[in-house]
């Protein structure tokens, strides 16, 4: 595959088959991963998979007191915000966000694969992110969709580590959790506000000097 059409179309796939993932792909997948950069080139990170039925069983009401949690603080003005304004497209679209991740959360136990993935001395994620990403990346080239969550490490990290036998003592964080699996949908490119919106040249504030109106993929006009 095209590694612009991976960067573009690398989604949160949220809803997924049970079918499990097979186990030539998942060591693709974690391949790559450890290919990452990290500072100092310390690899100081720790994955683990994560198919077993009675373990995906212990960990999916925790996840769905994380995800009930996550609603009542972060979430919970914008979304009495998004449904008082339903028809806004960008309430449209938060409400859309959380179905889908409710939808996750509901459907936890059957997920057929999730990746944990635990970093060091790396408060800002900078040393771990970019390896969960090309897992993400990396599946999307197997067609296995992925979707990337905090809220175990967030609102139920003793209780996590507990389950996954994680020494709580040893400086581990939990990054995050990413589910796997063969999507249910189809692939499309991530709607994003445009790049020159977002970003200056040589001052904040300035103008980029360049305007993307349309995604540069597959027509990299
Ligand atoms: C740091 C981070 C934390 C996230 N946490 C969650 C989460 O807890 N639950 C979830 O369903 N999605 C989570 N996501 C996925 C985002 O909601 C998703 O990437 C975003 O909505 C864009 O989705 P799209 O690429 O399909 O447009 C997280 C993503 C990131 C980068």
């Amino acid at each position: 595959m095209d590694v612009y059409e991976a960067l573009y179309t690398t989604r949160a796939m949220r809803r997924v088959k049970p079918d499990p993932v097979p186990g030539h792909v998942q060591a693709r997948i974690l391949d790559a991963a450890i290919r990452a950069p990290s500072g100092g080139n310390s690899q100081n990170w720790r994955f683990m998979l994560v198919d077993d039925r009675a373990v995906k069983a212990s960990l999916g009401p925790l996840y769905r007191e994380c995800i009930a949690a996550l609603w009542e603080t972060s979430y919970a003005d914008r979304l009495s915000r998004a449904r008082a304004t339903p028809d806004d497209p960008a309430s449209r679209s938060l409400l859309k966000v959380q179905a889908s991740a409710q939808h996750l959360a509901d459907h936890f136990e059957s997920i057929p694969l999730f990746l944990m993935a635990f970093s060091r001395n790396d408060p800002s994620g900078g040393s771990i992110f970019p390896a969960v990403w090309s897992a993400q990346l990396a599946a999307r080239a197997e067609g296995i969709g992925s979707a990337l969550t905090t809220v175990l490490g967030i609102f139920r990290k003793e209780e996590t580590f507990a389950v996954l036998g994680v020494p709580p003592d040893r400086g581990w964080e939990m990054a995050c959790c990413v589910s796997f699996g063969y999507p249910t949908g189809r692939w499309g490119i991530a709607p994003r506000r445009p790049a020159h919106e977002v970003a200056y040249r040589n001052a904040w504030g300035a103008e980029l000097g360049i305007e993307i109106p349309e995604p540069l993929w597959p027509n990299p006009a």
